[in-house]
């Protein structure tokens, strides 16, 4: 007889190193490497549903469930792509029961001294565009475009910047995979996906640049993605 295994123990809300409008982002208790994103309990799929109009709620549950739609991006990133995806995603691990829901795991990413990698976002805010950050946003530019790979708005808290000897060294996109229509022919047309991947650059090179000018005039940075230093976990 085979026992179902025991779901993975998160130590409650307030232990996410990040948590984002959607969902809440845990280490992996037995292993460093490895992250677990669960559904917020406020942004439920039932409730996003419900908050949609005709035709839109109309959809299955799990068409607002992150989790599900994150797995189904990978199995298409996988058939379409492959693995050169990994260059600029973090691997999949898969599925995980949790005591605070139903979870997914995969690879956490850091930097070479152990910090959990910062949001490009916060780390443009804290220290603006060095020629390190450049000369990385310009070979992820190159590959992403290159793969085709597919994305929603390319936004600055969903990239973050993976250091080496504490300069910038890879951008790696953590949320927001995937195009909108899930039926897109960019799937089976490499050559449409480039050009929707250029125009998703595009737009990320605008937001960089508003950032900037926003941090220019002082203004707040604003809700999403600021990692606290005492939780990047450096250990
Ligand atoms: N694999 C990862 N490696 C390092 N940091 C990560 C990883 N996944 C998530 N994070 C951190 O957690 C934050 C929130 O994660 P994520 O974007 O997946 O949540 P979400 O709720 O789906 O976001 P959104 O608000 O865009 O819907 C990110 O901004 C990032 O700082
Ligand atoms: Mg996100």
């Amino acid at each position: 007889m085979t026992t179902a295994q025991a779901p993975i123990h998160l130590a409650g809300e307030q232990a996410a190193f990040a948590r984002g409008g959607n969902r809440l982002i845990f280490i992996h208790p037995e292993d460093a490497d490895a992250c677990i994103k669960v559904q917020r309990p406020d942004r439920s799929p039932a409730r996003k549903r419900a908050e949609r109009r005709f035709p839109r709620n109309l959809r299955p549950l799990r068409h607002f469930d992150d989790n599900w739609q994150e797995q189904r991006v990978y199995r298409r990133l996988q058939h379409h792509i492959g693995s050169a995806s990994f260059d600029y995603v973090p691997r999949l691990h898969g599925p995980v029961a949790t005591n605070l829901g139903p979870g997914l795991c995969s690879e956490l990413i850091r930097d070479d001294d152990g910090a959990i990698s910062l949001p490009l976002k916060q780390y443009l805010w804290l220290h603006g565009q060095s020629a390190a950050l450049t000369a990385a946003l310009a070979e992820f530019h190159r590959g992403w475009q290159h793969l085709g790979m597919p994305s929603r708005a390319l936004l600055l808290h969903n990239l973050v910047v993976q250091c080496q000897g504490g300069v910038p060294a890879r951008i790696v996109v953590i949320d927001g995979l995937g195009w909108p229509q899930p039926l897109t022919p960019a799937w089976w047309c490499r050559p449409l996906a480039r050009r929707k991947a250029r125009k998703r650059l595009a737009g990320l090179q605008r937001a960089i640049l508003r950032l900037l000018e926003k941090r220019e005039r002082n203004e707040p940075y604003g809700v999403h993605g600021w990692l606290e230093e005492a939780g990047r976990d450096r250990t």
